[in-house]
């Protein structure tokens, strides 16, 4: 193999591309329906201007902050995901690269390593659930949380069970026998470095989530945890302020849009929110986040912390998300693929692309550091925000 190292989260998302089975792959660039929040999330920061200074700039930008009360050396966290097989080290390889570079992860209850390992490996992560099961199952998930050292919860609303899609889903099996094996044979067998990967740990992917059961019960598989996710109805607002009463933690809601339901958070008692539209994969349509952050901020930025995610491929996208208000930025995609690419150091490698993009970002505008960011730093087209609410 050449140089492993990749010089943007393009390159490692093309060679994730011809690394992973074609199933794993379509699983991570999926958006809902037709895709139209999914690419809005991205075209939404193409059409966002920067004014460069030709003199006057800083030595020195300051990036550190605190995400979720854990000290960041940037503001650039990593968002929770719930996707199997994509690197045999999986959410340990990231949280081993996260700890690396000093910034917290979120671990999906979907992922695919145990809790109690990621944590091990980085002590900065927030354990993410979905209203999934009975009240029970959810308490007894944030005691495992708790007794495994998680440093807060991110409770996940933004998913609405809207599974057409356009790029068409692939089957994923529940789990690879021989059977499934032989099956899916055409698509793994044009991969061998991945196919490699896995038979050098003398593995092939479970795809059971380790991190759902509860009372002793056996690891299910995604499907089955799904089932049960989906079977559950939906909370109400005073069901998610039990929940946080109950953690009594840094708690962050994720998958807000609209600031109405910003300020139901903050009095719900989270102490954080990401605005988000899960990736582009909750209802088609809805707007990308930074098109709606500056209204969410105004509600209540100065009562919670603002975080956002969505469309996070470059370091001037996060330089934009923090002009826009928000303290820090999560990556899903842009992570998945680096780990696709080059397992551990491929997440370092995709934290230093954003580390740098943010850095000469911030020389090229003349700014000190992250808190010298402001709207008026940013060209912003007519007809860039949807209406207010
Ligand atoms: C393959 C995949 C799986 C995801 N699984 C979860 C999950 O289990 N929990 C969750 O809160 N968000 C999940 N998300 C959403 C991400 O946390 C995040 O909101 C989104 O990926 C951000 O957009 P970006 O990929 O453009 O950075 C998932 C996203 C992808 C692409």
């Amino acid at each position: 193999m050449g140089n492993p190292w990749f010089e943007t989260v393009a390159v490692a998302k093309a060679r994730s591309k011809k690394r992973l089975p074609r199933s794993v792959y379509g699983a991570i660039v999926a958006g809902a329906e037709a895709g139209i929040s999914r690419d809005d999330n991205l075209s939404a920061f193409d059409q966002l201007g920067l004014r460069p200074v030709a003199a006057g700039q800083h030595a020195h930008r300051e990036m550190a902050t605190t995400i979720m009360g854990q000290p960041a050396s940037m503001p650039v966290m990593i968002s929770p995901t719930g996707v199997q097989a994509v690197h045999p080290e999986g959410e340990v390889a990231v949280a081993r690269a996260t700890a690396a570079r000093g910034v917290p992860m979120g671990l999906s209850s979907f992922g695919s390593k145990p809790l109690e390992d990621v944590v091990a490996a980085n002590p900065q992560t927030f354990f993410q659930i979905y209203w999934a099961g009975d009240r029970d199952s959810m308490s007894a998930r944030m005691e495992r949380a708790r007794n495994a050292g998680a440093a807060g919860m991110i409770l996940t609303l933004d998913w609405s069970f809207s599974h057409g899609r356009d790029w068409g889903s692939p089957s994923i099996p529940e789990k690879i026998d021989l059977k499934t094996a032989i099956e899916h044979a055409p698509d793994v067998l044009t991969r061998p470095q991945w196919l490699m990967s896995w038979l050098k740990t003398k593995q092939l992917p479970d795809l059971g989530v380790p991190n759902f059961p509860t009372g002793g019960a056996p690891v299910p598989g995604f499907f089955e945890a799904y089932g049960t996710w989906m079977s559950t109805p939906p909370p109400s607002w005073d069901d998610i302020a039990g929940l946080i009463e109950e953690w009594g933690g840094e708690f962050m809601i994720k998958g807000i849009g609209r600031p109405d339901e910003a300020k139901r958070a903050v009095q719900a008692g989270a102490t954080a929110i990401s605005v988000s539209n899960h990736g582009g994969n909750n209802i088609d349509s809805s707007p990308a986040p930074i098109r709606v952050l500056p209204e969410v901020v105004d509600a209540v930025g100065s009562e919670i912390q603002v975080i956002m995610d969505g469309g996070i491929r470059r370091g001037s996208d996060v330089v934009k998300a923090l002009a826009f208000g928000a303290e820090a930025v999560m990556i899903g995609r842009a992570y998945l693929w680096g780990l696709a690419a080059n397992g551990q150091a491929g997440v370092e490698n995709v934290l230093d692309i954003l580390r740098s993009g943010m850095d000469a970002t911030l020389l090229g505008m003349g700014k000190s550091g992250i808190a010298d960011l402001s709207i008026d730093d940013i060209s912003i087209p007519d007809g860039f925000f949807p209406p207010r609410i």
